[in-house]
């Protein structure tokens, strides 16, 4: 029997209609379209402006359900990553499977940033390959929106709303996740954290008026990790797969600033055309960031193509995903 590897057979996102540009963010905080352009890529991003985590996740399903023709009952396990869950608890996963109507299916929420979406994508991989589940969600979102100080000009002009789902089956003509290489270092967590909320600072009208419940970042501090750690993992994988700047055919990189981006390719010895790069119109979408530009590029990736997903955020967490490509669409 061959053995069976988890593939991605499909994928949907949802973006927010609101549209907020760089000269809108200019009228709020003292900043240009220029200097957000210039040092960061991003032109404009996508506002949820009625509803939750939960609603973007919901419709990303269901566009991936209707595509598949699959009906809500026949997903078993849907794993969501987020940093903005609809409530601390119950977990968002749950939410969005009453919204869909996947009651045959259990679900939890896996909270690591920007790195989430690669963390839930190797962990439902699991599911798949020890052969206990067929049909696994994995999706990627966050509403940046509801934790992003608007009076901030170093954090408000990164971040934007946005999910993507993905749909893990069985595959055993050797396609699907081939590694994963995944690190924390929580020593990360005083460059970019969200500090209040949590049982280790509860909310009290201090935490309010202090604005501890919104992102805090030493952008310059983050910037420096995320380069140096998102090429380094990026060239790991490559090598631990024999993987060379020809055989990779796409960068899926984590749409933090088009500065890291440029940085992590160049270390991977890759072409513009083959790295994925959405940030210009939808900003830092935390977990959504790689499941979207899946979506974006879903009809340029052909089946057996070798993609290399990667990613920093917060924790500080970070990885790479070598797989390979199942379908073409
Ligand atoms: O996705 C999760 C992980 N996060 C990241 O990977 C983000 C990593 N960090 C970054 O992308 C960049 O550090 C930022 C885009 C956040 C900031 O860019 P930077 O080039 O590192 O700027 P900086 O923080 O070093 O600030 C340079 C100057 C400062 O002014 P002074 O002190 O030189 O007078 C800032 O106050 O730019 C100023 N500044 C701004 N000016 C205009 C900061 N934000 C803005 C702004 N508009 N929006």
């Amino acid at each position: 029997m061959s053995k069976i590897t988890a593939a991605i057979t499909g994928v949907h996102g949802y973006l927010p209609e609101t549209v907020v540009t760089n000269h809108d963010l200019a009228k709020m905080v003292d900043t240009t379209d220029e200097w957000i352009l210039s040092r960061t890529g991003i032109s404009e991003r996508r506002i949820m402006k009625n509803g939750a985590s939960s609603d973007m996740a919901a419709e990303a399903v269901k566009g991936l359900l209707a595509k598949k023709g699959l009906s809500p009952l026949d997903i078993e396990l849907v794993i969501l990553a987020t940093v903005t869950p609809d409530y601390p608890f119950p977990s968002t996963a749950n939410v969005v499977c009453d919204k869909v109507g996947m009651t045959n299916a259990w679900g939890f929420d896996l909270k690591a940033a920007c790195s989430g979406f690669i963390f839930a994508l190797e962990t439902g991989t699991k599911f798949i390959t020890s052969g206990t589940h067929k049909r696994v969600i994995v999706i990627g979102v966050d509403m940046m929106s509801s934790i992003i100080d608007y009076e901030d000009r170093a954090t408000c002009v990164i971040f934007g709303d946005g999910a993507g789902a993905v749909l893990l089956e069985p595959n055993e003509e050797g396609l699907g996740v081939i590694d994963a290489v995944l690190k924390t270092d929580g020593s990360g967590r005083k460059y970019l954290i969200q500090p209040a909320g949590g049982s280790a600072n509860p909310p009290t009208i201090k935490t309010v008026e202090n604005r501890d419940h919104f992102v805090k970042q030493e952008g310059k501090a983050v910037f420096k990790f995320a380069v140096t750690n998102m090429a380094d993992v990026s060239a790991e994988i490559m090598e631990r797969n024999n993987l060379t700047s020809e055989t990779v055919d796409w960068l899926v990189p984590h749409q933090a600033n088009l500065r890291i981006i440029d940085a992590t390719a160049e270390r991977m010895g890759l072409s513009k055309d083959k790295v994925m790069v959405n940030i210009q119109k939808y900003g830092n979408t935390t977990a959504g960031t790689l499941p979207l530009c899946l979506w974006d590029w879903e009809k340029q990736l052909k089946k057996g193509d070798n993609v290399v997903l990667s990613a920093f955020g917060g924790g500080f967490t970070w990885g790479a995903i070598y797989l390979k490509w199942a379908y073409n669409s």
